[in-house]
């Protein structure tokens, strides 16, 4: 439709009419079923009303969006399409592995691929816009949500995102129709909720927020997002639904935001239980003031914006225009039936090599004592433990995604070992002696033990929070029995969050990260233990020695008492009296199945000004005969700045294969614009004076170079 059209059109509706575009129900409206993610709507919708709203969230089959679709087009005066939007997150029916999970890889190529291939199957059943990527900045494993996140560091956030929204949208939505809109959140803040507490408070300083919140959202706007959707927190006391100055100023004027705003799920009904409104009709005046377009699963919109005297009408165009634009850039005034295809070419075949693909990408090996691992085929293994043969490998975004036809562990490691025993799948919570004893015995009769451990998926994602961090008391219990039974114990790890596995770490020669790894989870482990595979990921979030080192990230301050190496037995340091400073598996930390390492580094020069750039060389040794994949990492500290600033921050990586027994180069290039931070006045510029620079296989084994930012004249 062109955009003369739109304004036609919009001449012609009523108050109702624009009102109820601003208005997102699920499916239950229509009497389909469909995904509840929030608290069940305690309100009605009379029918005229309810042909005047202007999405839906939630559908899981094309069936569905097109009986919804053909009988509100039936129903409705102006016939004006609905927005069909859903959490496809990592994934639709065929899941891929968690956004952490991915994370793991530092790879945008990865992110953008996986989103491209998520919205092939997403498209088919009739979903226009997906509520990702989530691009919370987090720190804090409690909160079950950190599981959808890119992890710790705001760059590698930003980047990983970037690829996201790429792969999501394309070039061109009207004729992408395999693409999907996409809609960054949770904006903003929603990761620092105190103590990890999911829905809790948050109180984050501007300067914190500009650091290390805003660059993930700012790259998805860079990238073209079409939708932001605000969190549930406050920021500065005003929660973020009705935050006008975060929304109008920074969102719309700094960031240059021009798309749709949509709230979380009634986050306009809650701002009472905030006791920041007295009724609906409040909550919709102050939303919408704010610049909230999209009322999502409240009432508060279709039932009492109307009642407000001062709604400005010019005001209400606008975000009903930005709502018709992004229909019309679906091409659905042309297609409301936009995806759907009646003989869809079957593609779950090329997806399941690809989550393959993906998941091997982001398991990272913590710890492969007296390599362990990779698993010689011809070993006797003994595979047992919760998770040996679950299929709840899928993660806490997976909606209809086909727990059932997952490849469980106990199933990849068939089809590779001759010689493996798999433990009964009976209840582990309490083995009784006499099972332990049997268990035991098997354990000694093999030359390798793998257990299967972790969370399931309900104890992570959204309103999964947790005071305690380490795994059930059961779990520990049988990794020490079996450890007791046969020392070469490798631990696999299927979970949601950083975990503190302190109390395990002892016991286990391995440890390899999985995570949710999603539909093909145990064929890409198997491939990984075998050696097929060699692992490469890295963690984008540090795995704390205790969960009361939390928050917690490698971006830590020096403070004015820092813990050094000589002065670990003075009093008054800033340390735990009880555990050390540092996390017990760094972030960027992710061993291979070669000895790799960095041999050298090399700088261009001693000076970097605006004009001249520094570079510098890394070599990395491969002292084994297999060849391995992976990630160098670069950190930068300012050495004198205005405001305090981290020990460490992460400014570039370049991942690379390292050919056996050889060496291999790679080049980073720092600008001053790399150096920059946020000072008081909330912009961006970089302090002259002295850093020290890092170049490392993860955030603490590093070796170090430093260089002087100077003026121009200065440098030259
Ligand atoms: C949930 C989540 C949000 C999700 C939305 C729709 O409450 O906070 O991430 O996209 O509701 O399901």
């Amino acid at each position: 439709m062109k955009k003369s059209e739109l304004k036609e059109l919009m001449n012609e509706m009523t108050l109702a009419e624009k009102i109820g575009q601003l208005v997102q129900v699920t499916p239950d409206f229509f009497n389909q079923s469909g995904e509840i993610t929030g608290p069940a709507a305690e309100w009605q919708l009379s029918e005229n009303k309810l042909f005047q709203i202007g999405s839906v969230l939630g559908t899981h089959t094309a069936e569905q969006v097109a009986t919804i679709q053909k009988s509100y087009l039936e129903e409705s005066r102006l016939k004006i399409p609905l927005l069909f939007m859903a959490d496809v997150i990592h994934g639709y029916e065929t899941i891929f592995p968690i956004p952490l999970a991915l994370a793991s890889s530092f790879s945008s190529e990865l992110t953008e691929e996986v989103a491209r291939l998520s919205a092939l199957e997403a498209t088919r059943a009739g979903v226009h816009v997906t509520f990702s990527p989530m691009a919370d900045h987090v720190m804090d494993s409690r909160w079950g949500r950190v599981l959808e996140s890119n992890g710790e560091d705001p760059i590698l956030s930003a980047e990983l995102t970037r690829g996201y929204v790429r792969g999501y949208q394309g070039t061109d939505l009207e004729t992408e129709t395999e693409r999907l809109a996409a809609c960054v959140k949770h904006f903003i803040g929603y990761g620092a909720v105190q103590g990890g507490r999911d829905y809790n408070h948050v109180d984050l300083s501007p300067i914190e927020l500009y650091q290390n919140y805003l660059p993930a959202f700012q790259a998805a706007i860079e990238e073209g997002v079409k939708l932001v959707m605000t969190s549930f927190n406050p920021i500065n006391g005003q929660l973020m639904s009705l935050n006008r100055p975060l929304i109008k100023e920074t969102l719309r004027q700094e960031l240059g935001f021009n798309g749709v705003v949509i709230s979380d799920w009634n986050a306009l009904e809650e701002l009472l239980a905030h006791r920041v409104v007295g009724d609906k009709q409040q909550a919709a005046a102050e939303a919408f003031e704010a610049g909230t377009d999209i009322d999502m699963m409240s009432d508060c919109y279709i039932n009492h914006l109307a009642e407000y005297s001062d709604l400005d009408s010019h005001a209400l165009d606008e975000a009903v225009y930005r709502i018709l634009k992004l229909k019309n850039e679906l091409g659905l005034f042309e297609n409301p039936f936009r995806g759907i295809q009646e003989e869809a070419k079957p593609i779950e075949g090329a997806l399941r090599i690809a989550v393959k693909e993906a998941a091997m990408k982001s398991f990272v090996l913590l710890k492969n004592d007296s390599d362990t691992l990779p698993i010689r085929t011809q070993q006797q293994v003994f595979l047992l433990g919760p998770k040996a043969s679950s299929k709840d490998i899928l993660g806490a975004w997976s909606w209809i995604g086909k727990t059932e036809q997952a490849i469980d562990l106990a199933e990849g490691l068939t089809e590779q070992l001759p010689h493996l025993t798999v433990g009964a799948a009976e209840s582990w919570a309490e083995p009784s002696e006499a099972e332990y004893v049997k268990l035991s015995e098997e354990a000694k009769a093999s030359d390798v033990v793998i257990l299967a451990l972790g969370e399931s998926s309900e104890e992570t994602g959204e309103a999964a929070s947790k005071a305690e961090i380490c795994l059930p008391e059961y779990q520990i219990k049988l990794v020490k029995r079996m450890a007791a039974a046969n020392k070469n114990l490798v631990v696999v790890l299927f979970n949601g969050r950083p975990l503190d596995l302190t109390a395990i770490e002892p016991y286990a020669k391995s440890i390899v990260e999985v995570w949710f790894p999603g539909s093909e989870g145990g064929r890409a482990i198997a491939e990984t233990l075998i050696g097929q595979h060699n692992p490469e990921g890295k963690l984008p979030m540090s795995f704390p020695r205790a969960v009361g080192q939390l928050p917690f990230s490698y971006q830590a301050y020096s403070t004015g008492r820092p813990l050094t190496e000589q002065n670990q037995q003075e009093k008054y340091v800033s340390k735990y009296m009880d555990v050390g400073n540092e996390p017990l598996y760094p972030f960027g930390h992710g061993l291979s199945y070669s000895k790799l390492s960095i041999e050298a580094i090399t700088q261009s020069a001693e000076v970097l000004t605006e004009d001249e750039p520094l570079t510098i060389q890394a070599t990395v040794r491969n002292d084994s005969a297999q060849a391995g994949n992976t990630t160098v990492q670069l950190y930068v500290e300012d050495q004198v700045s205005e405001l305090v600033r981290p020990v460490k921050e992460l400014k570039s990586w370049q991942q690379l294969t390292v050919a056996g027994n050889t060496t291999a180069q790679c080049t980073f290039t720092l600008t001053a614009a790399d150096l920059g931070y946020v000072h008081s006045n909330l912009t961006r510029y970089p302090d002259l004076g002295k850093f020290r620079f890092f170049v490392g296989l993860d955030s603490q084994n590093t070796l170090t170079g430093q260089f002087e930012l100077c003026e121009k004249s200065e440098g030259l």
